[in-house]
């Protein structure tokens, strides 16, 4: 079941087109302004407010959401946030901002420049469940990297329109995957990352969901899959992935707001699956 962006009842629209413009441009001030305190804090020693057996949050991941809280609840009085670090603005509205303000933290806590903020903004549909992805921004404020998307528009990266890999083949491939944050997660999916590695061209662990799925936008990347993801690593880089051409399937598991997901070019996502099914079949998953 799809219910990020579902597609089939169509959703009430309610945002103009004027409005639309605004809230992009007001996601990439908002992407640009988090960007910027994460590059000045690149070398820094970071104050980590909390951490656990595959995870650390630091005390900038707040930082950073508040500026963009600020910016877009400032924009768009009456639309709620749901983000990585917590809720804002109103609860019941029919826009919701979705986001992720550092994505990549430990890559970033490390001092690894491969990380990103994460902006999309949502409209609620029919069911007040079903929420449509109408913009998404993902910013790497390391490689300067802008990539963006709104409703009826193509994905772009700094402007310029992107489009999937036209790759066809698994061994042609560089397949990217995540482990998540939990040993469950790990002990599913290891089978699966070596059932794939001999398979295809590279395999990669970026440390960014958000960066992984742009990458798969932009066509450096052809396929990548991950189990027990947020809504806040994956709603804007996946729409941006869905306007590039992309294929982003996903369906909610167990635990709030988590999905698993298989991203690729429209070209891939059977013979992963495959790969997977037969992987999982034989660790007794
Ligand atoms: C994580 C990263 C990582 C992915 C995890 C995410 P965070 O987000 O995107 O690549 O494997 O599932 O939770 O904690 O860095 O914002
Ligand atoms: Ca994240």
């Amino acid at each position: 079941m799809r219910i990020l962006q579902k597609e089939t009842k169509k959703p009430r629209r309610q945002i103009r087109t004027g409005d639309l413009r605004k809230a992009l441009a007001c996601a990439v001030r908002a992407a640009r302004m988090a960007g910027a305190l994460m590059r000045r804090n690149q070398s820094v020693a970071k104050k980590i407010n909390s951490r656990s057996r595959y995870d650390i949050k630091l005390e900038l991941d707040v930082r950073c959401q508040k500026i963009i809280e600020r910016i877009l609840l400032r924009a768009f009085p009456g639309s709620g946030l749901l983000g990585e670090e917590g809720m804002a603005g109103v609860a019941e509205s029919n826009l919701r901002w979705v986001v992720d303000p550092i994505d990549g933290t430990v890559n970033f806590t490390y001092g690894v420049p491969h990380a990103c903020v994460s902006i999309a903004l949502q409209e609620r549909g029919e069911r007040a469940a079903d929420y449509s992805t109408i913009v998404g921004v993902v910013y790497d404020p390391f490689c300067g990297e802008l990539w963006t998307a709104a409703r009826g528009a193509p994905a772009r990266l700094n402007g310029k329109i992107i489009h999937v890999s036209a790759r066809k083949k698994l061994d042609v491939a560089i397949v990217a995957i995540g482990f998540s944050k939990d040993a469950a997660s790990l002990r599913v999916n290891l089978p699966v990352f070596n059932a794939l590695v001999p398979r295809v061209l590279k395999i990669r662990m970026t440390g960014s969901a958000a960066l992984s799925l742009a990458y798969v936008a932009g066509g450096r990347f052809d396929a990548y899959l991950e189990s027990g993801v947020r809504i806040w690593d994956i709603a804007a880089a996946g729409f941006i992935l869905e306007r590039a051409g992309g294929e982003f399937w996903r369906r909610p598991i167990s635990g709030e707001h988590r999905y698993e997901m298989l991203a690729n070019n429209g070209w891939l996502r059977r013979k992963v699956e495959r790969v997977a099914r037969e992987a999982r079949m034989e660790g007794g998953f």
